[in-house]
């Protein structure tokens, strides 16, 4: 299986997504501006969100990096998730995440994203890190814009959301030689971060 690190942040630590983190992800997976932003349908009973960290965690066993949990570290609580999915090894992936909305604004992702990334292109090898948001998802594409993706365009009716709506999305990406280019931004940014395998 491919390594998902422990990653500690300033104010975060990133790991593996378990079972008992559940209830935490219900917490804000029954919130609607959560998931049908990220093309899933809040959860109406924990049950759902079971069955969700479920298939989480059957990604790693289909050979992909799999979801690491969002823990704040001054609280412990699990906040939200991130991944690369979409994951073709040693060339790309895609980046996704969800964050519970008592803790947008804070740039609580843009740290998480930043460390993602650091694991994407040093440990896994990608060459190419894609982003898709759906066009009016704000805060998603104020995050890919502080991350320094480059917008490549609207793909349309791209995506078959959970309700059967089709919906255009914004693609962007980020790459290797980007990753190579902000080796300075970057540089200084490990050193606030440590990653336990
Ligand atoms: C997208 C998301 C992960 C961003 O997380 P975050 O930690 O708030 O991100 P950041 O704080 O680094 O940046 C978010 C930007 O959106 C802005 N923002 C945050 N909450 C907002 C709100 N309710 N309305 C409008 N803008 C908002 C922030 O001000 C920030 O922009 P700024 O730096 O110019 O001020 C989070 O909003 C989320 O989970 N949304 C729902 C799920 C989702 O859309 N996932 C992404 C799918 S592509």
């Amino acid at each position: 299986m491919i390594p998902l690190p422990n990653i500690t942040t300033p104010r975060l630590y990133l790991r593996p997504v378990s079972p008992s983190d559940a209830e935490d992800i219900f917490d804000y997976a029954k919130r609607k501006e959560v998931g049908p932003n990220a093309g899933w349908a809040p959860h109406e009973d924990i049950s759902v969100t079971r069955k969700f960290v479920e298939s989480l965690l059957l990604k790693r066993e289909r050979g992909h990096p799999g979801v690491f949990a969002v823990v704040h570290r001054f609280d412990e609580k699990v906040v939200g998730t991130i991944e690369i999915h979409s994951y073709v090894a040693d060339f790309k992936g895609d980046l996704g995440m969800v964050l519970h909305p008592d803790y947008w604004g804070q740039g609580l992702m843009l740290e998480a994203a930043k460390a993602v990334m650091v694991y994407g292109f040093e440990y896994l090898g990608l060459k190419r890190l894609g982003y898709a948001h759906f066009p009016e998802n704000y805060p998603s594409k104020r995050l890919r814009e502080k991350l320094g993706f480059t917008f490549e365009g609207i793909a349309r009716n791209n995506y078959k959301r959970f309700d059967g709506a089709i919906l255009d999305e914004a693609v962007a990406s980020y790459t290797l030689e980007d990753y190579k280019r902000d080796a300075g931004d970057f540089h200084s940014f490990k050193k606030r971060i440590s990653f336990d395998f």
